[in-house]
């Protein structure tokens, strides 16, 4: 089932966190035997934030969410909910949405943390979804937070320099007519490939630090990707013509134009910030949300389709009606 059946849901307001502390291509190239120019050519990417020295993956959640509840003019104690995607938790309990339920005073609102790689973002929006068009919610915080400083091997050139910190956060509340709607949501899984993006012991000796094959991570999505994006939107019943924005999760550049080459969709349909904000995960969509909505790139009535891809592997999607 791809449809959203029941209330609608729509999104009240959005907000990112993104930390100070700028690290350039060429700052690794002062410990790596890497280049600006094979960094930027073969990932987009010009520079990446990490957190400040004591600066927690849940402060960063707990930012991006005070600036999407002042943007959506909520008040904390009007949540039933609260989810945090993350894939780099200060601890792995208590939860980091109890720290920001706990930070924000949100009294009524429940609390869980959803680990789904870089689709986390998507993952936690449609259970949100699914919790306020079943009725069980009202007004959901969700927010996607990463600290990759702790996680990235200083020494692996083809990680560290893909990685940033960063978090974006959204409220979604029930809709009434000519509102926002959430309209249908995917996610599939191959677990048969769960050692092509991993942070395992048994992989390198550390529980934190990500191990990645880089190439096959490349060729699964840009193969797998493009047919995924086709069988949502037909279940979707819309084409990806009709789709009038795309929030794409933000890995590599090459990778995005490869996989909208073969669907056939227009570069001009979507935002990059790759190139200052690097892969920051589950949080990339959510930052290129309230980005896109800031920057004026989608109008009432607008169709946007959110995609992601991650470790897993994992492919989701979501289908959004401004
Ligand atoms: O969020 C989802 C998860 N991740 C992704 O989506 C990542 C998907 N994969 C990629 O983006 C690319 O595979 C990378 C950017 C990670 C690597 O690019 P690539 O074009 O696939 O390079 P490669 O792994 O085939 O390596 C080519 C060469 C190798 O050298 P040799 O063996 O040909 O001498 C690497 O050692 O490039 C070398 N290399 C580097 N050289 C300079 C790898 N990393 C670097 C580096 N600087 N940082």
């Amino acid at each position: 089932m791809t449809i959203f059946n029941g209330r609608k849901a729509k999104i009240s307001g959005t907000g990112v966190y993104i930390p100070e502390k700028i690290m350039k291509n060429t700052d690794f190239e002062k410990f790596l035997d890497t280049s600006d120019s094979w960094i930027y050519e073969r990932t987009g990417i010009k520079e990446r934030h990490f957190a400040a020295d004591g600066e927690r993956c849940s402060d960063l959640a707990y930012n991006a969410a005070v600036a999407a509840l002042n943007d959506a003019k909520m008040s904390p104690e009007t949540l039933d909910m609260i989810i945090v995607a993350t894939n780099t938790p200060d601890s792995t309990f208590p939860s980091m949405s109890c720290k920001v339920q706990g930070r924000l005073r949100a009294v009524n609102a429940g609390a869980f943390d959803v680990l789904a790689g870089c689709v986390g973002g998507v993952a936690a929006i449609q259970t949100a979804v699914s919790g306020v068009v079943s009725g069980l919610w009202n007004n959901v915080l969700v927010v996607a937070s990463e600290k990759f400083k702790d996680y990235v091997d200083w020494n692996d050139r083809s990680t560290c320099i893909l990685f940033g910190d960063g978090a974006g956060a959204c409220v979604l509340s029930t809709s009434n007519e000519g509102e926002g709607n959430f309209i249908s949501s995917k996610i599939s899984a191959d677990g048969t490939k769960h050692d092509f993006l991993s942070n395992e012991t048994e992989n390198s000796g550390d529980p934190h630090v990500i191990k990645m094959k880089g190439q096959d991570v490349f060729k699964y999505v840009s193969i797998n990707l493009p047919k995924f994006i086709e069988n949502f939107c037909e279940e979707s019943k819309i084409t990806p013509e009709n789709v009038d924005f795309w929030i794409m999760h933000q890995a590599n550049t090459r990778i995005i134009d490869s996989v909208f080459k073969r669907v056939g969709i227009s570069i001009d349909k979507t935002l990059l910030n790759l190139e200052q904000y690097g892969n920051t995960s589950a949080a990339s969509v959510m930052i290129a949300l309230d980005e896109s909505m800031k920057k004026g790139c989608v109008k009432q009535g607008d169709k946007v389709c959110f995609v992601a891809f991650g470790a897993g592997m994992t492919l989701g999607a979501l289908l959004y009606e401004v």
